[in-house]
């Protein structure tokens, strides 16, 4: 685990190479080598504080982001908007600089603003990691998925992956894509017409409307939730139609290849995007990509630590 990343921040996969992505992967195979002995903590951040900043709901992330800091022994702070002077009207850089100015090295960062962790590593010195900034980028969670098709399956290269749902407002989707690609993989996109960008094709994509023939393309199907949060406009007529010709359930599972992966960035809503006898099968890698996040998070996080 000698080398070092190009970039002191992980602000998004657009902004990192394929060696920087395959770096990650080795250092994460180490540390998940590691989370999984009796003992599971190393002394790595010994001495390195991480402030841990959710200005938007989170179970997984934050979870998984924590633990990662603890396993490599650093000093964790925790910080949500809710309940916090944010509420009083405080900006963000103002709440940044303030938990900074009591000696925070690294900061991860979620936040409902497309390009909030740019604006910040511009302005502060910590190493920032992006940890979803609206509908532009979850890069850790690009990684982990990456991460556990490359256990199932090895080398990316080739492998046929499809990204299935709303698209549209997805950072999942678009840094999956840009994972994908970088690594050699052939990905596809899956929905309604209206839940699909427009020019998304010119990522190096393909693009259908056929949930079908898509499940039988691809060697790992990747279903995203729909994001009814983040839909100012009605996009298809209800969620029960939705279901009935977009949702992964299991007629379709059962005419796929047995071999397809089954992932789910979560939170899954059931019933809806997958059916629950799909997301429980013994094809779903749904928890591993839960499990992997963690490794490979301390991976980024060991990696940009080392940046300084
Ligand atoms: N996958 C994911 O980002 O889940 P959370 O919103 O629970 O962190």
């Amino acid at each position: 685990m000698g080398s070092l990343l190009s970039s002191r921040h992980l602000l998004g996969i657009k902004y990192i190479t394929e060696a920087d992505i395959n770096l990650i992967f080795e250092t994460a195979d180490e540390f998940k080598e590691v989370i999984n002995r009796p003992i599971k903590k190393v002394p790595s951040l010994r001495d390195v504080t991480v402030a841990n900043l959710f200005f938007e709901n989170s179970t997984r992330t934050k979870i998984s982001f924590e633990l990662a800091e603890k396993r490599l022994s650093a000093d964790v702070v925790n910080f949500s908007a809710s309940g916090s002077s944010v509420k009083k009207g405080e900006t963000l850089l103002d709440t940044v600089n303030n938990i900074l100015s009591m000696k925070v090295d690294m900061v991860v960062m979620r936040h409902p603003a497309p390009g909030a962790p740019q604006f910040l590593a511009n302005k502060i010195d910590a190493n920032i990691i992006n940890a979803g900034d609206g509908t532009h980028e979850h890069p850790t969670q690009a990684l982990l998925d990456a991460f556990s098709i490359r256990e199932q399956l090895g080398d990316l290269a080739n492998k046929k992956i499809c990204i299935f749902g709303d698209i549209l407002h997805s950072r999942v989707a678009l840094s999956n894509i840009f994972c994908l690609t970088k690594l050699g993989a052939k990905v596809r996109v899956c929905g309604p017409p209206t839940l699909i960008p427009k020019h998304i094709h010119e990522l190096g994509v393909e693009v259908s409307y056929d949930v079908k023939d898509s499940l039988l393309w691809c060697d790992a199907a990747n279903i995203l939730r729909i994001q009814l949060e983040r839909q100012d406009l009605k996009y298809f007529p209800s969620l029960r139609e939705y279901s009935n010709f977009f949702g992964i359930n299991d007629e379709l599972l059962a005419a796929a290849s047995s071999d397809t992966l089954i992932m789910h960035p979560g939170p899954i809503n059931r019933g809806v995007e997958i059916t629950t006898n799909v997301a429980d099968s013994n094809q779903s890698i749904i928890l591993d990509q839960v499990e992997n996040g963690v490794a490979i998070r301390m991976a980024v996080l060991y990696l940009l630590a080392s940046s300084k």
